[in-house]
């Protein structure tokens, strides 16, 4: 059972509010669009975009960055917040690359902006483990069934009072399908109830698009 979860004039109200993008971004969106490629999309960037500024994150690293989209968000909310650093990793060069490009072409990583893009071309949770924490804000949409595992190194490399998204966490429905027991959907539920049974987290899943887990790490 595969679904979009909100209806399509809903989706479509909840992205249309979403301010103006610069050309480039709006570029990569059609570009999502027309080879299926899974990105979060107008109304979770703007969500993504928001708690960065929120939260004043100026240390971000991002789990599965694909082609940069969710980049371009954390990138521009690092910016306003004074600037710092932006990890994009992904376990595909080809992904990195196209990345590099959009985010350059936005203005980020030039030797005069105040965001510097770290580009990683590795398995996320181990490059994670190997950079020196700690991270203001962690975003996570990796593939789902590796949540789980990954929330221990997220724990020690996120700063207390920091936060955590993670994309996907309704997908597509499957989650409310009990014959479903893939690994995927088994990660996905695996993850919520420990996000959601921990009292080291304040945790909200906002279903917008997929479902964005919000989770605020206590002090
Ligand atoms: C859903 S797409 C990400 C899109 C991106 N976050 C956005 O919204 O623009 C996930 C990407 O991460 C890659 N990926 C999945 N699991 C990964 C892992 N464990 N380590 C590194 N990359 C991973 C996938 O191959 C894919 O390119």
């Amino acid at each position: 059972m595969t679904q979009e979860l909100l209806p399509d004039h809903l989706s479509s109200y909840l992205d249309e509010l979403v301010p103006p993008r610069p050309p480039e971004m709006l570029a990569m969106e059609r570009h999502a669009q027309q080879i299926s490629f899974n990105i979060i999309g107008p109304a979770s960037g703007q969500l993504c975009y928001q708690i960065a500024r929120i939260s004043g994150a100026r240390r971000i690293f991002e789990m599965g960055s694909g082609f940069g989209y969710s980049t371009a968000w954390f990138a521009r909310a690092v910016q306003q917040n004074g600037g710092g650093e932006v990890y994009h990793v992904v376990w595909d060069s080809e992904l990195s690359q196209q990345a590099r490009r959009h985010l350059e072409a936005l203005g980020y990583g030039s030797p005069d902006s105040a965001v510097a893009i770290q580009y990683r071309v590795s398995e996320a949770i181990q490059a994670l483990k190997e950079t020196e924490g700690p991270f203001d804000l962690i975003f996570n949409d990796i593939d789902k069934h590796a949540y789980p595992e990954s929330l221990p190194v997220i724990r020690a490399k996120l700063r207390p009072g920091g936060v955590l998204i993670v994309d996907n966490l309704l997908w597509h429905g499957r989650i409310f399908d009990s014959s479903d027991q893939t690994a995927d959907t088994a990660g996905v539920r695996e993850f919520t109830r420990l996000m959601t049974t921990d009292a080291d987290w304040v945790t909200t899943i906002v279903p917008i698009r997929d479902g964005v887990l919000v989770a605020y790490k206590v002090p």
